[in-house]
């Protein structure tokens, strides 16, 4: 895997659960545009935290405030990444990577081999995940619907070793 260029931590990283879901909404309407159709809904959201394997990571500043969050999920040896997101006022202080590398250390640690994710073609999401060493591997013709009806397809990255 690529490393990418570490930078000074730009915020702390803690474990979420549902009690979190005010803040991850907050950043989610923010970060995600609705043109695209990439957000998920809160019930979406407290649908998937109780299942098993989906942890939700919250990155904060020295307020406790949220600046951004992941959600990923693990099963046997297949960990995937379903969404990241960081607040706009945030965005380009490395706080994206943190939550990137540590769904990442936090997949290894539990096993998983194969690590994937899902993202919108043309999102500029894709320049983190390929520092990372994430690849294409797949496309998802008209995956993602925006708020216009117009559809996006999504591309499937996968971390080569
Ligand atoms: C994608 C996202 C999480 C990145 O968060 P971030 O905190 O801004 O990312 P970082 O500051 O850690 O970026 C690390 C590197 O990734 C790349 N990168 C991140 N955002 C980028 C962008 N918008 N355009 C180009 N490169 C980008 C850059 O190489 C960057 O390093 P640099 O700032 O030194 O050039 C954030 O832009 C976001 O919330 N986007 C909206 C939600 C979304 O689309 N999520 C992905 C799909 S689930």
């Amino acid at each position: 895997m690529a490393t990418p260029a570490h930078r000074p931590p730009a915020c702390r990283l803690r474990p979420g659960g549902v009690d979190d879901l005010d803040d991850v909404m907050r950043v989610m309407m923010a970060a995600f545009q609705p043109c695209f159709g990439e957000a998920w809904t809160r019930s979406q959201c407290a649908g998937i935290l109780p299942m098993a394997g989906v942890t939700l990571t919250l990155a904060e500043d020295d307020d406790e405030s949220a600046l951004g969050f992941a959600l990923a999920r693990t099963i046997a040896d297949e960990a995937e990444l379903l969404l990241i997101a960081v607040n706009p006022s945030s965005q380009r202080r490395g706080v994206g990577q943190a939550l990137l590398m540590h769904f990442i250390e936090q997949a290894r640690q539990a096993g998983a081999e194969t690590l994937h994710l899902e993202v919108r073609d043309n999102n500029p999401a894709i320049a983190l995940y390929s520092a990372a060493g994430f690849r294409p591997a797949g496309r998802r013709r008209n995956y993602y619907s925006g708020a216009d009806g117009t559809k996006h397809d999504a591309v499937t990255l996968k971390l080569v070793n």
